[in-house]
């Protein structure tokens, strides 16, 4: 990520994966909820290839011990090369290489407990070190002419200090997210004066909600340290990014492109369907499957 207005660049990108993934068992009993398939490539895939695309050099994973096949992704399999290379099966070749990352790419860490996406992030402080850094949920996934962190990192480029992908969201739907205190709405730049993590409707002080995108300055963790629980009793990524609000440039950005929530089962579901569609190697069979699933069960009801 280049910097252009002397903005120090965004190098290293923080995939908090720790969770396990209990909405989604029993397929999560042995498999990490984010090497489930999206389309053709497993969903840590689709965001360790959109900060990619945003220039991010160093991939720095917040995980746990039962999770390791994650990082197994982003490892030569020379075993499989071989058979490949001796099929001359070029396209899957390139495919299987195409993820394969230098090692000190890479880094692992581990959350040794689940408190929080605050601790998480914390926890990836002394692989971070001194500079600004992305964070991304991969439970977000993005379809977007240019990816959403690439995005980001062009108002970085002009806005500096942090900046947060934000989306509106139907009221009742504000405790499921971080919500922004609008200071001034620009369109796609809000200047943000105030943040509150899941907030009841009623209480929300807009319904602009925060995604799992993030370009923050280091400064946050001096206040992630301080281990000060939030909502739910959970150490949050958003109290400590409302304490720098005011002392840094704190922006939302309304990406342009679509969204969508691989943390529910159901939005999973939307997910693998939107991008089959957007595959054109798929688009007209996921087109047909779908049309002859739907007329059949209307025929049985
Ligand atoms: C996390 C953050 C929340 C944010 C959301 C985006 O919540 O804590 O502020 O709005 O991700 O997906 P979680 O979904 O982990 O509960």
């Amino acid at each position: 990520m280049s910097s252009a207005r002397n903005n120090k660049p965004v190098r290293k990108a923080v995939f908090p994966v720790a969770g396990l993934g209990t909405r989604f068992l029993p397929a999560t009993k042995v498999l990490p909820k984010e090497i489930l398939p999206l389309n053709d490539r497993p969903v840590i895939q689709h965001s360790w290839e959109e900060a990619r695309a945003a220039g991010i050099e160093e991939f720095i994973f917040v995980s746990h011990p039962r999770k390791d096949i994650l990082q197994k992704h982003f490892e030569a399999q020379p075993d499989l090369e071989k058979i490949l290379e001796a099929g001359n099966k070029k396209e899957w070749l390139a495919a299987v290489r195409e993820s394969t990352l230098p090692a000190e790419k890479l880094h692992v860490t581990y959350q040794p407990e689940p408190l929080g996406l605050g601790h998480a992030v914390w926890c990836a402080k002394g692989l971070v070190g001194d500079e600004p850094f992305a964070v991304i949920l991969p439970d977000d996934v993005f379809i977007a002419d240019k990816p959403c962190l690439a995005q980001m990192a062009d108002i970085y480029n002009e806005c500096g200090g942090n900046i947060v992908a934000v989306m509106e969201v139907a009221r009742e739907e504000t405790a499921r997210y971080g919500v922004v205190d609008i200071k001034k709405d620009s369109g796609h730049l809000v200047d943000i004066k105030g943040l509150v993590e899941k907030p009841k409707p009623e209480n929300a002080p807009s319904t602009l909600a925060v995604l799992g995108r993030y370009i923050l300055q280091p400064e946050i963790f001096e206040h992630l340290e301080k281990g000060e629980k939030g909502a739910g009793g959970e150490i949050q990524l958003t109290d400590a990014m409302a304490k720098l609000i005011g002392v840094q440039p704190f922006h939302g950005y309304r990406f342009s492109g679509a969204r969508y929530d691989c943390g529910t089962r159901a939005g999973f579901l939307e997910a693998s369907i939107a991008f089959a569609m957007s595959d054109p190697e798929m688009k007209e069979e996921a087109e047909s499957i779908l049309k002859k699933i739907i007329d059949k069960n209307r025929t049985a009801a």
